[in-house]
């Protein structure tokens, strides 16, 4: 790898893998890996998955690439199958490469349509790498939800509270993610994310639901959103649409686009809608929908959400967490972290591991057996740190 940069912020563990199948990775010994974070959550079907494999090879034999004044029918098909899923009838769909940029084109078309250029954001949600997202210098309004996450008033939340009446009534949007991955996957209360909604929507203010992480089925729901009272204006879908391949979609709501019949809106890219990412993105659905792979990631979500639960000693584990098959385990410190970290990558499982906290989002497709096979390394290993503190 000396010619390749690695600036992702994270150290290359495994340097060569030749092979994949399902939730499994293999190196070049034949060593295989259990992934447990799905590839950064974009193989929602687990690898080689044969029917999005199947879909590339015939979608390439006819067209995968055109240019924007030529588009092919698996456009509006893969379009339509968004919308239905998504429940925003007559919405329309832009298709682009990755998580971040569907966020950018949704807050331009924001911007454009409403003039103004404050977005509101929860203070833990990540929203991709443009500086435009990184920055929250200027135009943003942070909302810290930590005190909320523990108000005893939770589940009323009054909107006179001094926090929400601190919301500017000049918000252009309001950035939802509404289960936050990169903020240690935790799920913001219901009644205040409707009181939220409310603020912005009194103000003409627009939403967005940025459903990169939690799309896909990824939390029980098609959506992250569908957990909360409150339909989005936008929605920004990336990772497991595409099952690994990039593709990205910016939706857009009915009322959205006769706003922008008015006031026509620009964005040129040079992967804008590409007949082979929407050839994918439909199969994914298409895939999702005949295995019932929603309701099974709500099914299986809880029971191995009870597993992990057995993990906790509030000594070295100090708690766990899970929404779907979207999880995080706390443990005590950073060193023991990264120490158990590189000990289950040496029994052959990946997770995310961010200091002391494991994120854990396996294929919709893992199996009990799978997961079990996880739980009991993952105990085996915590065992063997008993005496860590001592
Ligand atoms: C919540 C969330 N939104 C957006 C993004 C950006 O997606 P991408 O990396 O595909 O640009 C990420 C990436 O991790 C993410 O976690």
């Amino acid at each position: 790898m000396d010619n390749v940069l690695n600036c992702s912020g994270h150290d290359l563990k495994i340097p060569n893998i030749v092979d994949s199948e399902g939730v499994y990775l293999f190196d070049e010994n034949g060593k295989q890996y259990m992934d447990l974070e799905s590839g950064v959550w974009c193989t929602a079907l687990g690898h080689k998955n044969s029917r999005i494999n199947k879909v590339i090879n015939s979608q390439i034999k006819s067209i995968m690439h055109a240019g924007f004044c030529y588009s092919s029918e698996i456009l509006d098909e893969a379009a339509k199958a968004i919308l239905s899923i998504t429940d925003l009838p007559g919405g329309k769909c832009v298709f682009l490469c990755s998580g971040s940029e569907a966020i950018e084109i949704l807050r331009q078309i924001s911007r454009h349509v409403m003039g103004r250029t404050r977005t509101l954001v929860l203070h833990d949600a990540y929203l991709g790498s443009y500086s435009a997202v990184i920055n929250r210098n200027e135009d943003w309004h942070i909302f810290d939800w930590r005190k909320c996450e523990t108000c005893p008033k939770q589940n009323e939340c009054d909107p006179g509270c001094d926090k929400l009446q601190s919301i500017p009534g000049d918000i252009t949007e309001f950035l939802l993610e509404p289960g936050s991955a990169s903020g240690f996957v935790r799920f913001p209360p219901r009644a205040m994310i409707r009181n939220m909604v409310d603020i912005v929507r009194n103000n003409n203010g627009k939403v967005i639901a940025n459903e990169v992480t939690t799309g896909t089925g990824r939390t029980g729901k098609w959506f992250g959103y569908q957990h909360y009272d409150m339909e989005p204006d936008m929605i920004s879908i990336g990772k497991g649409i595409g099952n690994g391949y990039p593709v990205s979609v910016a939706v857009l709501s009915s009322a959205l686009v006769k706003e922008l019949e008015e006031k026509p809106f620009k964005y040129s890219q040079s992967h804008q809608n590409d007949p082979l990412g929407a050839a994918v993105v439909r199969e994914v659905i298409q895939v999702i929908d005949d295995d019932n792979l929603v309701s099974e990631a709500e099914k299986k979500g809880k029971y191995f959400l009870s597993q992990l639960n057995r993990l906790v000693d509030n000594k070295i584990v100090l708690g766990v967490r899970g929404k779907g098959l979207m999880f995080a385990v706390d443990l005590v410190n950073e060193q023991l972290g990264d120490e158990v970290f590189d000990e289950l990558i040496e029994q052959g499982f990946i997770v995310c591991n961010r200091g002391s906290l494991f994120r854990i989002d396996p294929p919709l497709t893992i199996s009990d057996e799978e997961f079990g096979k996880f739980i009991d390394a993952f105990c085996a290993i915590l065992a063997s740190k008993k005496n860590f503190l001592s």
